[in-house]
């Protein structure tokens, strides 16, 4: 068990943090000691998770500006350090959904959608690598985290999210990416793919009377959105060693992902001719089988 905080003293940034998924990481990260960076374009958000913060006796600032916007993200970074001093953590949450089949699917709907959930992953990941590589080129070598937030929509993709799921695939590639690329410079980079209540999932078709229903369970509300930050916080903590992770998480549910990977191989000893191919793959599934991500 933990013998203090388990982010203490540690420097973190949590983007999209004025409510939902991020809101929840960010009390829950100054709960145990951290200093905050509460980002977030909502209007007041971002301000009013720093009250609550501060009002338990906790540390956090707020940076307002969109996390897609190649200078702002330069600018959280330079907050973060400007603040507190140093940056040990980046949680890249901030995320929107525009839900539509790709055949009704506006230009607006994708751009938007890769814009704040792919390009903003990047841009805030990318200047806290540039600050992370200096540091490690000054000596100043500790543990440092990067936590990536995916989806089930990109890791086990469904109908109706063109934009979402491509985004989100995109920022698990990403995560194997960095993790590869900042291990030298000491940098964990792990993934999540949360499932929770939130206003996005509130608003989503199909799921609200799930949502609803455990709603006012005493005992555990396995869709309350506090139960994704304990392994967003574990992940970000001094105690943990892993890096190039993608977790499914959803209430009491922690699952490791697996990329793609090739299940059957086959080999012609020189270029294929056209009834070749149709023969070798004859024993090849008309479909794969793609579950959808795991729920309580
Ligand atoms: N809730 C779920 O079940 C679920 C499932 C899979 C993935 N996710 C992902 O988790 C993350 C959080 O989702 P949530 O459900 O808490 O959503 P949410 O809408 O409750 O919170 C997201 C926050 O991000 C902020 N935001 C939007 N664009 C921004 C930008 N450009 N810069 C900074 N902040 C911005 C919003 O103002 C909002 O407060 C998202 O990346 C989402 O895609 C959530």
């Amino acid at each position: 068990m933990w013998t203090m905080a388990a982010l203490e003293g540690r420097v973190a940034i949590v983007t999209g943090a004025g409510q939902g998924l991020g809101r929840e990481h960010a009390l829950l990260f100054a709960a145990e000691g951290a200093y905050v960076v509460v980002n977030d374009v909502g209007p007041g958000l971002a301000h009013a998770v720093v009250e609550e913060i501060t009002a338990a006796g906790g540390r956090a600032i707020a940076h307002t500006d969109s996390v897609s916007d190649w200078s702002a993200a330069e600018g959280l970074v330079e907050a973060a350090v400007q603040g507190f001093g140093d940056l040990h953590v980046v949680v890249n949450n901030a995320g929107i959904l525009r839900d539509r089949m790709l055949v009704n699917m506006t230009e607006e709907e994708f751009d938007s959608v890769v814009d704040v959930n792919l390009k903003g992953t990047f841009a805030v990941g990318h200047f806290a690598a540039r600050y992370w590589r200096e540091q490690s080129k000054l000596g100043h070598d500790v543990d440092r985290a990067l936590i990536n937030t995916s989806s089930g929509a990109g890791m086990q993709p469904g109908v109706g999210q063109t934009n979402y799921a491509a985004a989100k695939a995109g920022i698990a590639a990403m995560t194997q990416v960095w993790s590869k690329e900042l291990k030298r410079v000491g940098v964990r980079v792990n993934g999540i793919a949360p499932f929770a209540r939130t206003q996005t999932t509130q608003a989503t078709p199909g799921l609200v009377e799930r949502l609803a229903e455990t709603e006012s369970d005493p005992d555990f509300d396995p869709y309350h959105p506090g139960n994704i930050s304990p392994l967003v916080a574990y992940l970000a903590s001094t105690d943990c060693i892993m890096t190039g992770h993608v977790f499914r998480v959803v209430g009491d549910l922690i699952g490791v992902y697996e990329g793609w990977h090739l299940v059957d191989t086959f080999e012609n000893g020189r270029r294929w001719e056209i009834p070749g191919v149709a023969k070798a793959l004859s024993s090849v599934p008309a479909e794969p089988v793609v579950e959808p991500p795991k729920m309580p």
